[in-house]
Order: structure tokens, then C-alpha cells, then sequence
């Protein structure tokens, strides 16, 4: 291992450092939050599938692993992990850059696809440093040699073990103040757009439901009438949550502010816009999808 940081120069070297600690760090961040596997919270894995779905070219894929929201988040950290201890402890480095390469890959495509302008989304530069420093491994070889003795095979279950234990851990290291509960009544629409009986939804009120489009939503009811926004955040796609007290909504990944009472504008932090509108009316005893 040690030889292996002397043999490669000052350059790769810092990308090799930067990737391995910021891919440690995410699978880290994903195990310490107790919201990560947490149906009822903002930051729950199945609710950034859901704005997956209806965000990326590849929908109809996040679409159906929202039933496995739980297996898929245990997947995610275990890999991030992997990825990360194998670039900086040189266990199987190809394979561990092209891993690496193949999720910034999915994440650009999942998450950042409508970031404007691209560079402003994370995703595609980290595509781009994996790609490079994959490419680097290779050399000229331009042979991917992904054979391992018996070895080099110890040293993978090793840290598959040291994975494992790390997504253990976070359960114990937990950020218990980063989990943000949805504060909302709860519903979706439907077939014929009806989202909640006007009576139900009180002056001052909110109500989460999915759009006709599938996308989550959430309604706001105030003495003008009702509006509504898409609770996926233009930043990178993670799903927002009304905090009452503040009155505003709030991105728990980035931590993007919007202004519900003021078009869901910006407040602060990364998101380059406002959360899309979704028409709604009053209609009779109902509020329906307009
Ligand atoms: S996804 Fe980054 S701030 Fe919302």
C-alpha cells in the first residue's frame, strides 16, 4: 500500500486522497443519519428514489427500485465505503475506479441531470475525475486485469468486512439533530385529481401528496386560497420538507431554503431555482390537481 502512494506521482496522488476520503465520507454521512432508512423522514432513501423517478431519463429505473428503497440504501453505503477504502488502502484499484466512475455516472444522471449550468452539479466533475484517474490505472496497458490471487482476494473480504462494520457503526455515531420529520398531513391524489376535501385541510395548513405526475408535492392552504410546489429540490433532486416553525422549506442534502410564501423562491444555498409550481384549485368541497 505504502509503496504504491511512493510509485504514483503528486498529482494522481492528491486525486486518489480526494476521492477515497470524500467517498469514506458519503458512505459515512448516509450511515450516521438516522433519517437515511427512516420512511418518515425528509431524507429517507426511498423519497430521493421518488424525485429520481420523476427527474431522470432513466426514471422507469429508480421507479422500481422504490420498493427496495431499504436494500438499495444499505447497498449504496456498504459501496461507498468499499470504494473509498479500497482507492486509498490500493485494494483492487481498477475496479474500485471504475465503481467509482459507474455511480457518479448514475448519481449525474439520477441527481444533477437538470442542474443548469452542468458544472454547478458535483456529479459530473466526480464522473470526470474517476473516468481520469481509471484511465491513469489503465496506462497504456489499455487492459483492465481484474484477476486476484489468493491474496489479493483476502484483502477484498477484508474490507467488504471493514464496510460492513463502518455502516454499522453510523447507527451508533447518529446525527440525531439532522433528522428532519415531514410535519405534514400526508395523502396522494386520486384517479380523478381530487387531493383533499377542503374541509379536511385547515387555514394555515399543509397536506403532502403525489402530483398526477407521480412527482411528491406538497399543498399549502392560507386565507388567499391554496398553492402547491414540487418537493423536489432543483439543487440535486433530494426531496424538501415544510418546517412550520420557520415557515419554509428546507432541503435537507445541501440545505437549499425556499420561500413557499414567496413562489418558493431561494433563499439560500446551492439550488440554482424555485421549486416547480403545481396547479391546484378549489373546486366545490374539493382541492383538486388542476
Ligand atoms: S439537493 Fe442539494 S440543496 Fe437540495
Amino acid at each position: 500500500m505504502v509503496s504504491s502512494w511512493r510509485s504514483q506521482s503528486p498529482g494522481i496522488r492528491v486525486i486518489r486522497l480526494w476521492l477515497g476520503v470524500t467517498w469514506i465520507y458519503a458512505g459515512w454521512d448516509k450511515a450516521s443519519d438516522p433519517g437515511f432508512l427512516d420512511k418518515a423522514s425528509a431524507t429517507y432513501i426511498g423519497r430521493q428514489l421518488a424525485g429520481y423517478a420523476s427527474n431522470s431519463p432513466a426514471g422507469f429505473i429508480f421507479q422500481r427500485l422504490i420498493a427496495d428503497a431499504l436494500v438499495v440504501g444499505l447497498f449504496v453505503m456498504i459501496v461507498e465505503f468499499a470504494i473509498g477504502l479500497a482507492t486509498l488502502f490500493w485494494v483492487a484499484p481498477t475496479l474500485a475506479a471504475f465503481a467509482g466512475f459507474a455511480m457518479s455516472l448514475g448519481l449525474w444522471t439520477a441527481a444533477t441531470w437538470h442542474v443548469k449550468p452542468y458544472f454547478l452539479g458535483s456529479d459530473s466533475a466526480y464522473a470526470v475525475l474517476w473516468l481520469a484517474y481509471f484511465l491513469t490505472l489503465v496506462g497504456r496497458r489499455r487492459r483492465v486485469d481484474l484477476s486476484l490471487d489468493r491474496r489479493g482476494a483476502m484483502r477484498v473480504g477484508a474490507l467488504g468486512a471493514i464496510a460492513l462494520l463502518t455502516t454499522g457503526l453510523g447507527r451508533y455515531f447518529s446525527k440525531s439533530s439532522s433528522i428532519v420529520k415531514i410535519g405534514t398531513q400526508k395523502g396522494s391524489t386520486s384517479d380523478s385529481n381530487h387531493i383533499i376535501k377542503l374541509a379536511d385541510l385547515s387555514v394555515g395548513g399543509t397536506y403532502e401528496f403525489a402530483a398526477s405526475s407521480g412527482v411528491p408535492s406538497v399543498l399549502f392552504r392560507t386565507s388567499q386560497g391554496v398553492f402547491a410546489y414540487s418537493e423536489i429540490c432543483t439543487h440535486q433532486g433530494c426531496t424538501v420538507a415544510y418546517s412550520p416553525a420557520d415557515k419554509l422549506l428546507v432541503c435537507p442534502c445541501h440545505q437549499s431554503i425556499f420561500d413557499p410564501f414567496d413562489s418558493a423562491k431561494v433563499l439560500s444555498g446551492p439550488a440554482p431555482s424555485p421549486l416547480a409550481k403545481i396547479k391546484v384549485a378549489i373546486k366545490g368541497d374539493w382541492v383538486v390537481q388542476a
